[in-house]
Order: structure tokens, then sequence, then C-alpha cells
């Protein structure tokens, strides 16, 4: 927002983060975005921990977490609930607020009634964030499809309008709140259906002899189906569509319609089998992992991210490293936030002390890096050259001809 010319004040409670942005530092990573900061007038963009800074801002987005509870399926709206809160206190007539965060549907209509009574000249709209991580920027600033959800179109004539200004060419949707809520939670339900739905077809042609890559390009390649986010592999994690399709989950059950949604169950167990399947072909290979080296490409839950929030990668590497092995995990940008989770897992920023004397690699998060690896010079340094690509992504071929032998979920290798 600031980098179009708007006057932006970000705020955190934290402390932390505020102090790095302050220092003109990151403290996550996000490609592009440090270059982009680092060309954004000081005046424009600044950082507090007080509320009381946005008294005069015309408008106030809502970006925080709504994580997993600790204590079931439900997302957890603490501090959505605490931020939404201290902005109503704060805001000025006229003003709107503006939801962002993945809230249950029925979330919007509750705060939309708690402002009528505490600050009834300030507006509610709710306009769900579909960026990835790792594209956050595109994502902003060429969305896909803006969607404003609001008591009535008039509501959301302003934000409308300012969304004009950043994308033009973008399709608005303009809807009341539970579509707007419902809209996001679908979108990141149907997206791991999509996922589970292959690694539900790996598993059968792991029993058959079948190729799920093979299956997946020539299913793809109906445009009816598509391709993308049929990558058969190790699943889906991440701060989003575990928990979400969690959440989704749990508000049906309070809406009466558990059956509706039953499968997103299953695919939830789907996900969390791929894992299992993944740590089993490891011991199949290994035999006892005791005395074993493991050398574990990736700790990130997806590429170009250093965000470890379920990730796929390290929860295998924590189980190998549980059961015995000796696992060296290397990531290109999220050791960090991978050994301040997990501090027991040994973590190299070399890949080659990472590989050197492993008696199996697995690639588990798909950097590009990994894929531009010299099988041939890599296979020096290894003790056994078996490598599992837990992503599907290497070129089969060229490992093979280098010597290595490969392993993957759901392809006769
Ligand atoms: C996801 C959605 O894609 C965004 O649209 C949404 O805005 C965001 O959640 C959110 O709710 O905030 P993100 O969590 O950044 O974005 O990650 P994805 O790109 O969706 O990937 C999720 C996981 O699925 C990763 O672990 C990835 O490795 C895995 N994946 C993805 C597969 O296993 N196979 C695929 O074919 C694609």
């Amino acid at each position: 927002m600031a980098s179009l010319g708007h006057q932006v004040i970000a705020v955190d409670i934290d402390s932390r983060k505020i102090a790095h942005f302050n220092e003109g530092t990151l403290p996550f990573y996000e490609p592009g975005l440090a270059e982009l900061l680092s060309k954004i007038n000081k005046s424009d963009l600044t950082f507090s921990t007080n509320f009381s800074d946005i008294s005069e801002c015309e408008i106030h987005f809502l970006c925080i977490g709504t994580p997993q509870s600790e204590d079931g399926l439900q997302a957890d709206l603490s501090a959505l609930e605490s931020a939404f809160h201290s902005v109503v206190e704060m805001a000025r007539p006229g003003s709107i607020i503006v939801g962002k965060s993945t809230v249950p549907v029925g979330t919007a209509e509750r705060f939309a009634a708690a402002l009528e009574e505490s600050n009834p000249k300030v507006l509610l709209n709710w306009n769900p964030e579909f960026l990835r991580e790792g594209h956050a920027i595109a994502d902003t600033l060429q969305p896909n499809r803006i969607v404003i959800g609001a008591r009535t179109e008039k509501e959301a004539e302003r934000l409308t309008s300012f969304y004009e200004e950043i994308s033009p060419e973008t399709p608005v949707y303009i809807t009341n709140f539970p579509t707007a809520e419902l809209v996001k939670v679908a979108a990141n339900a149907f997206l791991a259906t999509k996922i589970s739905f292959i690694n539900a077809m790996s598993e059968v042609a792991d029993a058959t002899g079948a190729d799920v890559s093979l299956l997946a390009d020539a299913i793809g390649a109906d445009d009816r189906i598509g391709r993308k986010f049929l990558g058969a592999g190790i699943g889906f994690g991440g701060g989003c569509l575990p928990k979400d399709i969690r959440a989704f989950l749990a508000r049906a059950d309070e809406l009466g319609l558990s059956e509706s949604l039953h499968f997103l169950q299953e695919f939830d167990l789907i996900n969390q089998r791929a894992r299992v399947r993944a740590v089993a072909l490891a011991l199949k290979e290994l035999g006892v992992p005791q005395g074993k080296k493991i050398a574990v490409l990736g700790a990130a839950f997806k590429p170009d991210s250093d965000d470890v929030r379920d990730s796929p990668a390290l929860e295998i590497a924590e189980t190998l490293h549980t059961l015995g092995a000796h696992v060296v995990v290397h990531d290109p940008r999220a050791l960090e936030s991978a050994a301040k989770k997990i501090p027991d897992l040994t973590y190299s920023n070399s890949i080659e002390e990472t590989l050197t004397g492993a008696d199996l690699t697995m690639h588990l998060t798909e950097w590009v890096n990994y894929r531009e690896l010299d099988p041939a010079i890599i296979r020096k340094l290894v003790n056994v050259p078996t490598i599992f690509d837990g992503r599907n992504v290497l070129d089969t071929g060229n490992w093979q001809s280098a010597g290595w032998k490969l392993l993957a979920l759901g392809r006769p290798l």
C-alpha cells in the first residue's frame, strides 16, 4: 500500500517484529519484500506498537492470524478479537475496518453488531486475503480476484473504489458477509482437496505399480481438472491449509453440517498419512536407523519461505531423528525458524556438509537450489547414493544416469 503512495501505519503488539521493521530488517523471509521496503519513503510507512497511532486513519486492515486452537480443531480468534476491539476504540467516525483474516463463517456479522453498539459511525467490510507465501507482493499488487463482504452494496463502495486504483483489471465480487468468509475457506479446502486427492491416487499407485506423476499429467491435461495442485508427495503444510480445513470442520459441526464436510476429515488423514508413508519408505530402505546418517534437504513447508509451521519436511526429519537416525537438515532460509521449533535436530547451512557420508538423502522441500544440484558431483559426497524425492520434481533420468537410486511415493522407480 505504501509503495502505491498511501500513508501506512503498521501496528503489531509484538515489539520484536516492530523493532525489526524500524531498523529496516525483516523478521521473516519473503522474496522481494526487503528490496521493496528499501525503496519506500520512510514517512509513508511507519511501524508502531501503539494503537493510539491509528486514530487518524481512514481504512483499518485487520491482518491477524487465526491459528488452530490448542484444545481442538476450531480457529483461535483471541488475537483477532483483541486487535478488533483496540481498533474499534480508536477508529474515527467515517473510517472503515476491513477484516482480512480467515474466520469461521458468522464472525463478520458478530463483529459488525459489536461495532454498531460501540462505534456506530464506523463501517465493517470483510475482504479475505488470498496471497500465497513466496508470492506475497505479486498476489497483493495483482490479485486474481477481490472479494468484498458487506451488509449492503453501498457499504462496499469505498473499499471497491480503493481497490480500483490499485488493480483496475481485477474482478471484484461484492457479497454478503457469509459469502465473503466462505469464499476463503472454500478456496483453501478445495486446494487441500486437490492435493489429498492426488495423494490418495499415490496410495493406489503404490499398491498397483502405476505412476502418480504421469497420472497427474494426464488427468491434468483436461483443463476442467488442471495440473496445478496435483503435485503428489509428502503433502501440504503451513499455517493455512491444514488449520483451515480443521476450522471448517469444527464450524460445520457447530452448524449441524458435519456430514456435508466429512470428506475434509478424510483428506486431512490422507495428508498426514503421506508423512507416515515417507518415514516408512526411509526405514524400509535403511533397515535399522541407528548409526545411519540421513541428509534432509528442506525444512520449510514450501520453497521461497522460512515458515516451518506444520511443515511436512520438518515433521519427517524429527520423526526419523526420534527413531534413532542421525538426521542433518539443510534449508536455504528456514534453519533459524526450524531450530527454534525443534532444537534437538542437527542443522547445517552447507549442502556439502549435510550430504557428506549420508546413507540416505531426502528431498523434502522443492527449493530450486536442490533441482540445480549436479547429481554426479554430489554422488561423491554421500555414503550411499539413494535419494527420496518427496516432491516428485527431480529429473529422474538425470539422477539415475549419475548412479543414484531414486525413491518416491506412488511411482515405480
Ligand atoms: C495458501 C493458499 O494457496 C493461498 O491462496 C491462501 O491465501 C493462503 O494459504 C492463506 O490462507 O493465507 P500458502 O499457505 O502460502 O497459501 O501455501 P500453498 O502454496 O497453498 O501450499 C500449501 C502446501 O501445499 C505446501 O506445503 C505445498 O508444498 C503443498 N502443495 C502444494 C503440495 O503438496 N502439492 C501441490 O501440488 C501444491
